[in-house]
This record gives structure tokens, sequence and C-alpha cells, in this order.
């Protein structure tokens, strides 16, 4: 493997990761504005079980680093672009951890198809909160990071096709596995 070489891990964990997270944020938004409630059991299971994919691959790069960029950048631009990568990452532990807080300690249950986690919390036919002030700050979290991550995901797509398309240089065929 030579220096520029992305690992067969590396590429993987990214599109897999970054596939889910695009589908979650769709679903998340469209099930929201639609009100299609029958989403919601898919989304959040499907956002749990994502951890499996999402805490793995946090772990590789705290412990390995990001890869080292395969153009030649200024420096302004490489710290730019290492910042938007940890806040990336950082954006993929954050949306199912607020989740689950939110789903948890909103009274709402989690559930993964049937396989219950944490139970509803139903009184008097309703459903009730176990901690309020945890409840409304991480469906807040939940939101405003949604937001603000889809934001950085346009920018980061953006940067993608502007390396591959204007600079002409490897680092989308690097991600491929074509470089
Ligand atoms: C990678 C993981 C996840 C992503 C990217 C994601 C993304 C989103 C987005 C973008 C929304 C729409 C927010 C809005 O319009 O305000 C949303 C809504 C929601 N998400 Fe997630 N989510 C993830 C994981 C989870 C998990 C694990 C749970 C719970 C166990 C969860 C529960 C919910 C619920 C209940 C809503 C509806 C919020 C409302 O009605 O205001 N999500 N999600
Ligand atoms: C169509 C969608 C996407 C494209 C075309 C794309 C493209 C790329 C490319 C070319 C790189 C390599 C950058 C370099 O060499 O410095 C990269 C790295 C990275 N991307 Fe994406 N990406 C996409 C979606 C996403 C999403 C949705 C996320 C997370 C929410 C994400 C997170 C990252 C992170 C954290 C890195 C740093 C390297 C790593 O940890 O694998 N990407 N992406």
């Amino acid at each position: 493997m030579n220096q520029h070489t992305l690992s067969t891990t590396t590429r993987l964990l990214h599109w897999l990761v970054g596939l889910t997270m695009l589908s979650l944020i769709m679903v998340g938004f469209y099930m929201v504005n639609l009100e299609a409630w029958a989403l919601y059991p898919i989304h959040k299971a499907l956002g749990v079980l994502a951890l499996l994919l999402i805490l793995p691959r946090a772990i590789y790069r705290v412990k390995r680093g990001l890869p080292k960029p395969v153009a030649e950048m200024s420096v302004t631009m490489q710290k730019l672009s290492h910042g938007a990568h940890w806040l990336l990452l950082l954006g993929t532990l954050l949306m199912p951890i607020s989740g689950m807080l939110y789903s948890g300690f909103g009274g709402y249950g989690i559930d993964i198809f049937g396989l219950i986690l944490v139970h509803e919390n139903i009184v008097n036919d309703e459903v009730v909160a176990i901690n309020e002030l945890i409840f409304v700050i991480a469906k807040n979290a939940h939101s405003l990071i949604g937001y603000a991550l889809s934001a950085l995901i346009v920018a980061h797509i953006g940067a993608a096709i502007k390396h591959h398309a204007i600079d002409k240089d490897e680092t989308l065929r690097r991600m491929l596995g074509k470089a």
C-alpha cells in the first residue's frame, strides 16, 4: 500500500456510514414534515443499529487520525478540511445518541424491530417523559444538529466534486478505491 492509498476498512466504513447517514437524515425530515408515523420505529431502529458501524469507525479514526490529503493544499485549507472531517465524524455520533436520549427520556421507548431496549413510559394511556429536561434538550439537539450536519454534508459533497471536476486531483478517486 503506498502512502496515498486508503485501506479497504476506511473506504468501506466511509461509504456505509455516509449512505446510512444520508438515508436516515432524509427519512427523518420526511417523517417529521409529513407526519409519517409508520416510519418512526424504522428510523429509530436503523438509527440505533447504525452505531454498530459508526462506533468502530470513530474509534479507528481517533486511533489512526485522518488520512493525509492527496492533493497539495495551503495550511488554512488543510485545517479547514481536517476540522470539517472531525465535525462530520462527531455528527455521526451525536445524531444517534441524541435520538436515543430523546426517545428514551421522552418516555417513547426504543426497540429494534420488536427487541425492546427501553420500555415506553405510559401513564393513564399517555406517554410521560422520564426526565423532561433531558428530553427537551435531546429533542432540540437532534433537530438542530440534523440541520447543521446536513449543511456540512452538502459542503463536503461540494468539496469532493470540486476536487474531482475542477482541481482534477485524486481525492474522490482515492475514496472510491481507484487511486
Ligand atoms: C444516524 C442516526 C440518525 C440520524 C442521521 C437521524 C436524523 C434525523 C433527522 C434529520 C430528523 C428530523 C429532525 C427535524 O425535522 O426536526 C430526525 C427525527 C427524529 N429522529 Fe432521528 N436520526 C438518527 C437516529 C435516531 C435514533 C437512534 C432515534 C431514537 C432511538 C431517533 C429518533 C428520532 C425521532 C423520534 C424523530 C422525530 C422528531 C420529531 O418528531 O420532532 N433518531 N432524525
Ligand atoms: C455522496 C456523498 C459523499 C461523497 C462523494 C464523499 C466524499 C469523500 C471524499 C472524496 C473523502 C476523502 C477526503 C480526503 O481524502 O481528504 C471523504 C472523506 C470523509 N467523509 Fe465523505 N463523502 C460523502 C458523504 C459523507 C457523509 C454523509 C459523511 C458523514 C456524515 C462523510 C464523512 C467523511 C469523513 C469523516 C471523511 C474523512 C475520512 C474518513 O474518516 O473516512 N462523508 N468523503
